[in-house]
């Protein structure tokens, strides 16, 4: 940051960010000295420093200095149902009861025939503890089946932190992040998404390629979503090509619809991924499929030649597979009950809402919005995924600080994830929307916003 405007506008927040934030100041310092950059995920980060939560209940999270936040970002994702909702109390007292983790608990299987009823493609399943590994896994279930080992992902899609999904995550190749070997560039092929001609050409006569894989949300990319038209024509080719399909819902699981992205699109997997909204808040992943593709890990079944091995200590964690067996039927009520629908209005108008509280301020502002979910772009510029993808981030990040000055986490400086819970009210998004308008009018925006673009302009 080198203009004064914006300088400016950076110290009037941190000042007040600072002044509210006391012992996350102290503790951030005693964490810096044991964890690189006194968080355990870099997304956790943030100038001054970040703060530190004391716990969270529904919609409001608190810190160790006692503010309460509306929470909106709730981390990064999972509480769809919000903190410690009242739906998985019963169970997780159960789990208590038992023990973190026993062997075969029965739970797990209640969780699995839950998973199994909810998700269109979800014939069989395999639980696990990270998104992460729940597409990694995936993937080896496709290269085993196929016996192919090639993989098509899709610019701007994120999947975890395995080296081989790096790749591409951005509108480049370049893998996110500094430590990523060769051999992950070579197994990974990336195209551009909503183009069918384009994944066409990639995946030839199918040759080496043993999965595309896709976030139907391309969240990470800036929430551009797909189409139902786009997700037929991949479902077409990749079958006439004998490559497995794999939707990565650890995003979209739960949260478009209680069946996810293939159920809002109508169009089925071959596998799937779960992760965050899955445990609501508990530690729990899957992977879910079809029969003959997951027999690859079945080992009582077939042919042990075509055999992959998947484990994990944790797999059978009672507390993650008993919140998941609540979640998935606390979902399934939410959706009997019209509140998907709801929810998804409601972040229709905090989105409409949030792009008339910049407007007053002078500053365009285009929010993307799929389902329950937001992220926001200060620019003029027509939207798209190239377009947006280098936008200055610097005013942004520091109105979501501002933000939190006013007791509101629309989403961590850093971010610009949104996310809407069942447990936010109306009062929550009267209050999202008066803290928008009091940092606009009460911080420097306009100036620094506008001082931005001239550098931008002069830049191009
Ligand atoms: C689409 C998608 N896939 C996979 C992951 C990785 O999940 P986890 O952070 O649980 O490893 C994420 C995380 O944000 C994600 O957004």
């Amino acid at each position: 940051m080198t203009s004064s405007a914006l300088r400016q506008l950076e110290a009037r927040i941190h000042a007040d960010y600072r002044a509210r934030t006391q012992a996350s100041a102290t503790l951030f310092r005693r964490a810096a000295s044991v964890l690189p950059g006194g968080v355990s995920g870099n997304l956790r980060y943030f100038k001054p420093y970040p703060l530190y939560m004391r716990s969270g209940a529904g919609a409001i999270s608190v810190d160790i200095d006692a503010n309460d936040y509306v929470d909106c970002f709730l981390c990064n994702g999972p509480l769809l149902l919000g903190h410690r909702p009242p739906e998985l109390a019963a169970a997780l007292a159960s789990a208590d009861q038992v023990g973190s983790l026993v062997l075969n608990p029965v739970v797990l299987v209640d969780c699995a025939e839950r998973l199994c009823a909810l998700v269109p493609c979800a014939e069989r399943v395999r639980f696990l503890n990270s998104g992460t590994e729940a597409v990694l896994t995936a993937v080896r279930y496709a290269r085993a089946y196929t016996g192919r080992s090639k993989i098509i992902k899709f610019f701007g899609h994120y999947h975890g932190q395995d080296d081989q999904f790096l790749v591409g995550s951005g509108p480049q190749r370049q893998a996110l992040g500094c430590g990523v070997p060769e051999a992950a560039y070579a197994q990974t092929i990336t195209v551009p998404f909503n183009d069918v001609d384009a994944l066409d050409r990639a995946t030839g006569q199918g040759e080496d390629i043993a999965a595309v894989v896709l976030d139907p949300a391309m969240h990470s990319g800036g929430l551009w979503g797909t189409s139902q038209a786009y997700l037929e024509a991949v479902r077409e080719l990749t079958t006439r090509k004998k490559i497995v399909l794999i939707f990565d819902e650890v995003i979209t699981g739960f949260r478009l619809s209680v069946g996810g992205a293939q159920q809002m699109y109508g169009v089925t997997p071959d596998l799937a991924t779960f992760g965050k909204a899955l445990g609501a808040g508990e530690r729990l992943a899957a992977v879910a499929g079809r029969a003959d593709i997951m027999s690859v890990v079945d080992p009582a079944a077939g042919d042990p030649a075509r055999r992959a091995f998947q484990s994990g200590t944790g797999n059978d964690t009672t507390r993650g597979l008993a919140a998941g067996a609540a979640a998935l039927a606390a979902y399934e009520q939410r959706a009997l009950d019209g509140e998907y629908d709801r929810l998804n209005g409601d972040a229709a108008n905090l989105a409409t809402g949030l792009m008339a509280s910049f407007a007053s301020a002078g500053i365009p502002c285009h929010v993307n919005q799929l389902a329950s979910m937001l992220q926001l772009f200060l620019t003029a510029r027509k939207p798209g995924f190239i377009a947006y993808s280098g936008l200055d981030q610097t005013v942004l990040d520091l109105y979501y600080l501002a933000l939190l000055t006013r007791g509101v986490m629309l989403s961590l400086p850093t971010s610009n994830h949104v996310y809407l819970s069942f447990a936010h009210s109306d009062a929550d998004f009267t209050k999202i929307l008066a803290a928008s308008d009091d940092v606009l009018s009460s911080y420097p925006f306009a100036d620094a916003y506008s001082e931005l673009t001239d550098q931008e302009i002069a830049h191009v």
